[in-house]
């Protein structure tokens, strides 16, 4: 099962190396994967049963909901896999859409049942499940809540005709962007909020006060018992200027590396300032789409440039102060 070294300081610090910032959500996630993984250990010493808390991340787009799965997958060295509840609404055969998901988390585990049953799905835009409660009715999207709703309660699925798989102790975590979820929140905030006296840390109170609770994904349109099965939620906060240029540049295989990775290749140092990526940011956030339109924007700015170095070897150096003036390529002396 899970590495006894892997604690939740270990994971948060191996995220930290991908994923820039969202430091609530890293938290939440390494504990409730932590004590998931402990809770499954108890329950085998001592054969009792203790419930598990599957996990919601909810967050705008393009701030590091998938990005920080799929980083969490490598780092905890259990079997993981990843599903799409767009494409599960989509299918007339949800059950067997499911099916196929557990067997692809089953070939994860070379085959070995045990090791699949203590793996973890991540099932992603799952606010696209949202049903008559919400702002588009639709019937498949509850359906599927329902058909996941199995699964995730724990029971035993067949595959493949002889093969079973007891999904109770697999972790799935969902994720979605519950775009409106905001203001249905500030609506259900006139009432039950947590008021605030003088020496309140306001920290603790604004985390408090910015809750998400089940009744609010219902008026979303989950059905109450598919929040009930999702019961740790973790928020993605939009992502600031600040981050969007950390992103450029500090994660271990950020665009900024992977492309002067490319130019030192050539023989060639790739120098960009610092306001490039600024202004980089800028133009990001105008898009609105998080971090998603760094990598169209950079790579607009770096390939006239990477068309030209390969035609003159004696460029040594290639500096660009500004995405509003021409590169400066440098020549050997
Ligand atoms: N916090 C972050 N740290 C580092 N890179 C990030 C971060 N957020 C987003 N990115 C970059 O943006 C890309 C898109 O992010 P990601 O796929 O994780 O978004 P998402 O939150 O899942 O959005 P959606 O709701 O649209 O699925 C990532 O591949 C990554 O390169
Ligand atoms: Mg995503």
């Amino acid at each position: 099962m899970l590495d006894k070294r892997v604690k939740p300081s270990f994971i948060v610090k191996y995220l930290d190396q991908y994923v820039i910032g969202q430091d609530d959500a890293k938290r939440t996630l390494a504990v409730a994967v932590y004590s998931h993984y402990r809770k499954i250990e108890l329950a085998k010493r001592d054969s009792i049963d203790i419930a598990k808390s599957n996990v919601l991340l909810i967050g705008p787009s393009g701030t590091g909901k998938s990005l920080m799965c799929e980083t969490l997958s490598r780092v905890l060295g259990v079997p993981f896999v990843t599903a799409d509840a767009t494409s599960l609404a989509q299918t007339r055969y949800v059950n067997e859409e499911i099916e196929a998901i557990l067997k692809r988390l089953l070939d994860k585990a070379d085959g070995n049942a045990t090791r699949a049953q203590h793996g973890i799905v991540f099932i992603d835009e799952i606010d696209k499940l949202r049903g008559a409660g919400g702002a588009q009715p639709s019937m498949s999207g509850e359906s599927v809540q329902h058909a996941l709703l199995k699964i995730m309660e724990g029971s035993q699925v067949r595959l493949d005709g002889t093969q079973y798989l007891d999904t109770g102790n697999i972790l799935f975590i969902c994720g979605g962007a519950f775009v409106g979820l905001d203001d249905i929140m500030a609506k259900s905030q006139t009432y039950g909020f947590i008021s605030a006296s003088q020496d309140d840390d306001q920290s603790i109170l604004d985390r408090l006060n910015s809750r998400v609770k089940p009744t609010d994904l219902f008026q979303f349109g989950l059905i109450p018992e598919f929040t009930g099965r999702l019961p740790i939620v973790a928020r993605f906060q939009e992502l600031t200027r600040e981050m969007l240029v950390r992103i450029l540049i500090e994660p271990k295989n950020c665009l900024y590396r992977q492309f002067a990775e490319i130019f030192r290749n050539e023989g060639v140092e790739l120098s960009v300032e610092r306001q490039v990526f600024e202004q980089i940011a800028d133009l990001a956030l105008e898009y609105g789409t998080g971090a998603r339109s760094l990598r169209g924007l950079f790579e607009e700015l770096i390939t006239p440039i990477l068309y030209a170095v390969p035609d003159h070897p004696d460029v040594r150096k290639v500096e660009i102060a500004s995405l509003f003036s021409e590169p400066r390529l440098l020549r050997e002396a």
